[in-house]
């Protein structure tokens, strides 16, 4: 079966974006995220995409659009979340990036959550969901390691 991992970083006040960009720039979340998800396939909206502005390398993308005549060259296009897992393919874990739309959708269906715990309260109009504790399990948190730049945890949650 294939792990479902919604992969985020969320500030206390549960901020991820302003619905272009993310709110801080963390050289080590980067590279948490580039070492978690190369090899695999990785799942996110249309909005995210743009953000990033061209596919990531190494990493199989699928973009979820409702706008059929969407296209770019390096990514698979999906028009549910429902096949944008199927396109995601049947590897041992996919990893849902964003962004706040995605995620929402994505949470009930999901087996773990890798969590970038911002020590921010950033001003934003896109959050990440609520994490409910009934729900969601911590299994692991290891504190950021950079001196620079607001602390940072990353956490796994595993659904109960
Ligand atoms: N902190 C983080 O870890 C993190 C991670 C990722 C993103 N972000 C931030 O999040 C913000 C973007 O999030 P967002 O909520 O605005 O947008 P989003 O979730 O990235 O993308 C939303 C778009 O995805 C498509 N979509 C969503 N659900 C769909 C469905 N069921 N079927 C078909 N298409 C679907 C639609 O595209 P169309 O409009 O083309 O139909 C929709 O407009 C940005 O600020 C970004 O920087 C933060």
């Amino acid at each position: 079966m294939t792990t479902i991992t919604l992969l985020a970083a969320v500030a206390r006040n549960g901020v991820i974006g302003d619905g272009t960009t993310m709110p801080w720039h963390l050289p080590e979340d980067l590279r948490h995220f580039k070492e978690t998800t190369m090899g695999h396939a990785i799942v996110m909206g249309r909005r995210t995409f743009e953000s990033i502005g061209r596919a990531l390398p190494g990493r199989h993308t699928v973009v979820i659009t409702r706008n059929t005549a969407w296209h770019h060259a390096d990514v698979e296009v999906a028009h549910s979340l429902g096949e944008a897992l199927m396109l995601a393919g049947s590897g041992e874990e996919v990893f849902v990036v964003g962004g706040g739309e995605v995620y929402r959708e994505a949470m009930p269906m999901a087996h773990r959550l890798n969590i970038t715990q911002v020590d921010l309260e950033p001003e934003g109009s896109v959050t990440f969901p609520a994490i409910d504790g009934a729900v969601w399990r911590e299994i692991s948190r290891r504190p950021g390691e950079s001196v620079e730049g607001p602390g940072v945890e990353f956490v796994l949650y595993e659904r109960r």
